[in-house]
């Protein structure tokens, strides 16, 4: 099938590589004419393992091609993926302008029918605001005048099709998918637009049927929903972590104590500190909007988002009650930088409020990260300002080398090379031959007998400071009353 994809970002790229790989006929367009130019000279724009060779390849073989000309790659698909950014606003709200400027574009140039697909994130109501956005440009065009109706053979449907894939193993999400979420509204092109859809994704529905079809609303709210509910369960953890550090309780003993449960499970049962990303925050904020502006605000999504702000800081916290508040004179190792591993995305990534905060106490920072060293510099050269990033910040290329002169180490990423390291050079390295695990990584026990000074979340009954929580006094204080 031809196949456009617009916005060739994480999720587009992903798309129509492997939508390629199936066989189709893939344009992938980018607004970004300097990008496109990169990809075209070879070179990826984002690290995700295996996607490279599968650009390479399916280019070769000439069913993948990615252009800046708007016209064409309108003009090339039958179908037509949206899969552009949806960033917060100021307000939290999801920015929706990308995703309706293709809109735009796409009936400013289409000239033959269209099924168009919603794949970015979008908020409940947006495949309508899509569709009228294109029949005014139709219309605008002389060409037609009620959404979706056949004019000059240019009729089109409007599809909700949220992605769920994972940073780190998108392909492998993308091609075995745990589900496809079709939403298809009623419509004079709907039913040809439903059976393209699935003729599209039959291929990954041939050992079981994967694909829900629903509504575009409830297809579009289903993507927060999963979101929100991963987001709710990071955070109901690591909100047990920190009173199970109270109790002299081990998390990780609960974690696998509850995660045997089958209507609990395993995943996303990890504490840490905090959930980041480029969709996680976002999407718990857009969902919370969508609450309020519905007239009904989500008060357990509030508490999700307070809880993950104060456990980005968790290790500071930590830190600070034992070197104390002012940290001037002191250097410490950070490793990993990509708010998780396998991927070289740093947005909203912990590691970076972790280094805004230790540098805005006075102390260096000298980090490593295997694949998102060079991203990381970028947003901090940005968040810190030049002088304090060159003064107090230092990306070095190896682990073992990132300890050279450091108090003690900070763990942010969960990296696997970090899994087994050298804990006797460690420790020969470190001044304190101190640990701050923001991802329990290591088994305090271990770190006890290697002689480490180890700190986890929710591992050890310590004696541990008093997290800075700004929860609603008023609402701690009638719980005290009653
Ligand atoms: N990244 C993920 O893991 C993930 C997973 C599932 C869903 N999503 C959702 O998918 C959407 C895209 O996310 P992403 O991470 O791929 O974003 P991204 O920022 O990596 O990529 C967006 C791309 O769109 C391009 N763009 C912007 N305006 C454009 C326009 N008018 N025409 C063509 N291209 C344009 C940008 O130049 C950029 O290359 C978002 O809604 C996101 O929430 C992301």
């Amino acid at each position: 099938m031809r196949i456009t994809v617009m916005g060739t970002g994480y999720v587009g790229l992903v798309t129509g590589v492997c939508l390629a790989e199936l066989g189709n006929d893939v344009v992938c367009y980018d607004i970004d004419a300097e990008k496109i130019r990169h990809i075209n000279a070879g070179h990826c724009p984002i690290y995700e393992p295996g996607l490279d060779d599968m650009v390479v390849r399916n280019r070769g073989l000439g069913r993948l091609k990615f252009s800046a000309d708007v016209a064409d790659s309108v003009q090339h698909g039958d179908i037509i993926f949206i899969a552009v950014g949806t960033p917060s606003d100021a307000q939290g709200r999801a920015e929706l302008s990308y995703v309706l400027s293709v809109a735009r574009n796409i009936g400013q140039w289409m000239r033959s029918p269209k099924v168009i697909v919603d794949k970015s994130t979008v908020p409940v109501g947006t495949a309508e605001k899509v569709e009228a956005l294109i029949a005014q440009e139709l219309e605008r065009r002389g060409l037609t005048s009620t959404a979706g109706q056949q004019a000059h053979d240019l009729s089109y449907c409007v599809v909700s099709n949220p992605e769920f894939l994972k940073e780190g193993a998108a392909i492998a999400d993308f091609m075995r998918p745990d589900r496809i979420v079709l939403g298809v509204d009623p419509g004079p092109y709907a039913a040809q637009a439903q059976e393209m859809m699935q003729r599209l994704y039959a291929p990954l529905n041939r050992h079981h049927q994967r694909t829900y079809v629903m509504g575009r609303r409830a297809a579009e709210f289903t993507k927060y929903a999963a979101n929100a509910m991963l987001a709710t369960r990071i955070s109901f953890m690591n909100d047990l972590a920190n009173l199970a550090e109270r109790l002299d309780v081990d998390i990780e003993q609960v974690r696998t104590g509850i995660g045997s449960d089958p209507r609990i499970g395993f995943s996303f049962l990890y504490a840490g500190t905090g959930y980041g990303g480029s969709c996680f925050p976002k999407d718990v904020q857009a969902l919370q909007n969508m609450g309020i502006d519905a007239g009904y605000p989500l008060r357990l999504l509030s508490a999700v988002e307070d809880i993950n702000q104060l456990q980005k800081l968790r290790l500071v916290d930590k830190l600070t009650a034992l070197y104390g508040e002012e940290l001037k004179g002191l250097t410490f190792a950070l490793w990993g930088l990509s708010f998780k591993p396998n991927t070289d995305d740093v947005r909203e990534a912990p590691s970076l409020l972790l280094v805004q905060e230790l540098t805005r106490r006075g102390a260096r920072v000298r980090a490593y990260d295997p694949v998102a060293g060079q991203a990381a510099c970028e947003a901090l050269r940005n968040d810190l300002g030049s002088d304090v990033f060159n003064q107090q910040f230092t990306l070095v290329e190896e682990p073992y080398q990132t300890l050279q002169d450091c108090v003690a180490l900070l763990i942010a990423t969960e990296w696997q090379a970090f899994r087994t390291p050298d804990f006797e050079r460690m420790k020969g390295l470190l001044r304190d031959q101190r640990i701050f695990d923001g991802r329990n990584m290591y088994e305090p026990e271990l770190m006890k007998q290697q002689g480490l000074d180890y700190h986890g979340i929710g591992r050890i009954a310590r004696v541990l400071p008093e997290p800075k929580l700004q929860a609603d006094q008023t609402a701690v204080e009638r719980l005290v009353r009653a």
